[in-house]
């Protein structure tokens, strides 16, 4: 299938900008842009927007009427989901792992300003999580059909090889801005990325291999196993490829996740992620978040007090959104 004959809507503004970060370029020693995909313009923004693009074109040619997809109580993927849901005229229906808080706030008050139907899923002992969640959704999927609508999943994190096409794109987009920077020479340019459920990272891992371009990412892991990570990024970035009628594999080599900087559990804050996001803020005037942002900005720090980005120009920080967790999270944020 040729890339621009999927079906796509349009629910963002696009290109998101590309942005010189002066400031922390001189802290850290080497060029470093914001690729703002918090800027995508749908609800509070961020990457998910880009995948759902592709997922609810498909789910409109379906002719859905509700789409149901699944994440944390604190989800971005899901309020992006029920935001993008609405501008297209259907009804989100959110399975959210967790116990509902009493005080709504983050992304779960945006769930519920929107009128998402919201259920709330406690952990089976004997399933692993994800499969809690997928037959939860199922069972939303089945009751939905029996009163005559038609229902469409999103996956968890919106992740399958529709929504990773919007990744393709991004890999596209960027690679025409970067002929237009001149702040600093274009010789093996990096993209950093926080990856959690790993479309992301697939998506701009299948862009790269199918525009041929030099262009690097490490997807800063947030959760998990980084083994399984590594095996699934690899795997949808290939199926991604061969949905754009493209042969051709995906190196090993290519594949790079980072994983020292997941803290002791997936959302819990860690120190240097704290200090990331007051820098970023400090220097920058931008706001990272505490689970996904925070936490790739603290790699990439690292990384560059190491010595390990000198030999790429320019370094792009793909900021991938989160706004409502630094709501969420509040003062914890401001801990010296
Ligand atoms: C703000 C933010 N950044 C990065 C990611 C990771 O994207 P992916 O799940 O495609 O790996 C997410 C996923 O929820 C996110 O919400």
């Amino acid at each position: 299938m040729v890339l621009h004959c999927l079906p796509r809507l349009n629910l963002g503004n696009w290109p998101t900008p590309l942005l010189y970060a002066h400031h922390l370029s001189s802290v850290l020693n080497c060029p470093i842009f914001f690729k703002r995909d918090d800027m995508t313009g749908l609800g509070a923004g961020g990457n998910k927007v880009r995948k759902l693009e592709f997922q609810l074109a498909e789910a409109k040619r379906l002719g859905a009427t509700h789409v149901i997809t699944t994440g944390a109580i604190q989800s971005n993927h899901a309020h992006l989901t029920a935001a993008a849901a609405r501008r297209v005229g259907m009804q989100p229906v959110l399975a959210l792992a967790g116990t509902l808080e009493q005080d709504a706030r983050g992304n779960l008050l945006l769930d519920m300003l929107m009128g998402a139907e919201i259920h709330e899923v406690a952990p089976d002992p004997e399933l692993p999580p994800l499969l809690t969640m997928n037959r939860v959704m199922d069972g939303l999927a089945d009751d939905i059909r029996a009163k005559g609508g038609v229902p469409y999943i999103v996956p968890e994190g919106g992740t399958d090889v529709i929504g990773s096409v919007g990744y393709v794109l991004a890999v596209e987009e960027l690679t025409e801005q970067l002929k237009g920077i001149s702040e600093a020479p274009i010789d093996h340019p990096l993209l950093v990325a926080a990856t959690g459920t790993c479309g992301t990272h697939a998506g701009l891992l299948a862009g790269i291999v199918h525009y041929g371009v030099d262009l690097r990412v490490i997807g800063v892991s947030i959760s998990g196993n980084t083994r399984i990570k590594e095996e699934k990024t690899k795997q949808v970035a290939v199926e991604t490829l061969r949905l754009l009628g493209n042969e051709r594999n995906i190196p090993d080599d290519l594949v790079v996740i980072e994983d020292k900087h997941i803290g002791p559990r997936y959302g819990e804050m860690t120190e240097e992620a704290r200090f990331a996001i007051q820098l970023v803020a400090r220097t920058e005037g931008l706001i990272l978040d505490p689970v996904y942002t925070g936490k790739a900005m603290a790699a990439l720090i690292d990384m560059a007090k190491r010595g390990e980005l000198q030999h790429y120009s320019p370094i792009i920080f793909c900021m991938t959104g989160g706004l409502p967790l630094t709501f969420f999270h509040g003062n914890s944020l401001l801990v010296e």
